[in-house]
């Protein structure tokens, strides 16, 4: 089916200006950008975002990665778009990354891991309309 994701441009890939290959992986790989924007996220936009994680020993790092610059928020329309993403991302953890995919070739960390995807029909539409709701 059609879906929608939210993807998001981490300040580390970000910083390294690789947005334009970021981007460009989702569109040869048949997903469409159908919305994007780029802004600094504020302490509590972070933690509102990333709220299913408060409590977890990573939390706080990770609030304080994903503000510490410029991300680029987008939306990802396409064929099983949230599963593509995923695949195109590979593990959250680089190290674990698959070749050839988004995190094996532009991350780091598993704190400046360069992107995030939604990871379930549920939570892509809780992100997309967390971001561009309204
Ligand atoms: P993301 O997909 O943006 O969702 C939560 C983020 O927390 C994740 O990518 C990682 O960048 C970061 N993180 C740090 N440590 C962990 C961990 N142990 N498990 C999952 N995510 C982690």
């Amino acid at each position: 089916a059609i879906e929608r994701t939210l993807s998001i441009i981490k300040p580390d890939a970000v910083a390294k200006n690789v947005i334009g290959k970021i981007i460009s992986r989702f569109e040869t790989n048949g997903l469409k950008i159908v919305e994007a924007k780029m802004l600094t996220l504020s302490r509590e936009l972070a933690e509102g975002f990333y709220a299913e994680h408060k409590g977890r020993p990573f939390f706080e790092d990770l609030v304080k990665f994903m503000t510490s610059g410029p991300v680029v928020v987008q939306v990802l329309e396409g064929e099983n778009a949230i599963a593509k993403n995923r695949e195109l991302m590979g593990a959250t953890n680089p190290q674990e990354a698959a070749e050839g995919t988004i995190r094996a070739d532009f991350a780091d960390t598993i704190d400046a891991n360069a992107v995030h995807g939604s990871d379930s029909p549920t939570s892509a539409e809780r992100e997309v309309n967390y971001f561009f709701g309204g």
